[in-house]
């Protein structure tokens, strides 16, 4: 009885030990933040031809990209930024430099954007679907609000389709850097898609035809990813 008893007892503080340790790892890594990483591409430079061409992903990636990156990273180097996600800095934005918004809102808004496209034909998954016919009306209403945003953003910016917080689509549009995410913007919510307007993300190819750059957008879109952010936005 006396060895039974000392091991329930030793049991259950080796349990109390082993939460305890959850708890404090937990704690001290929220959402498993390990840095601000500078992402691979997952597809070829020349993978998305002849919609966007060689060249251009090439200087937009390694150039553009890279550089909001490298700036981002110097203008937070020894602060807290460092240890902070993205989507925390953008929820306070207002409070930080403008070298802070339209780096960090450079470097966030192409990781997004790599991601959502791919060379490979992806039909839109029927619940994401649904959930664009019920929040737009038809598919159609959507495109035709998403290219209008696009077409409409004067001078450079992003075209975006966003989760509100009630769980509703919304369509919008940002100046230069700026996103959905950041408390300066007017229509905020946690972008699912976006698009990038800004001449550097089509000039070599069509020049000052953006519209021809928004039709071709709809052939590249990668609606599997589109729907997994969707689905972690409504959690
Ligand atoms: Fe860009």
């Amino acid at each position: 009885m006396k060895l039974k008893g000392y091991l329930k007892k030793s049991f259950g503080t080796a349990m109390i030990i082993f939460f305890a340790s959850t708890l404090v790892i937990t704690a001290s890594n929220p959402g498993n933040f390990e840095g601000h990483k500078f992402p691979e591409l997952k597809y070829a430079y020349n993978a998305l031809e002849p919609y966007i061409d060689a060249q251009t992903m090439e200087i937009h990636y390694t150039k553009h990209h890279k550089a909001y990156y490298t700036n981002f990273m110097t203008a937070a180097e020894g602060t807290d930024l460092l240890k902070t996600p993205l989507e925390q800095i953008f929820a306070n934005i207002s409070k930080q430099s403008a070298t802070i918004r339209n780096n960090g809102g450079g470097f966030y808004n192409h990781n997004l954007f790599w991601e959502n496209l791919t060379p490979t034909k992806i039909e839109i998954p029927a619940s994401l679907k649904s959930a664009i016919e019920k929040d737009f009306g038809s598919f159609d209403a959507f495109k035709e609000l998403f290219t209008k945003a696009a077409m409409t953003r004067f001078g450079s910016g992003w075209a975006w389709l966003s989760v509100d917080k009630n769980g509703k689509l919304f369509v919008s549009s940002t100046a230069n850097q700026d996103n959905p995410l950041m408390d300066v913007v007017e229509e905020r919510g946690t972008p699912v898609l976006g698009l990038d307007v800004w001449e550097h993300a089509y000039y070599l190819k069509y020049q000052n035809k953006r519209a021809d750059y928004v039709t071709i957008f709809w052939n590249i879109i990668d609606w599997n990813v589109v729907n997994d952010r969707y689905k972690a936005a409504k959690k």
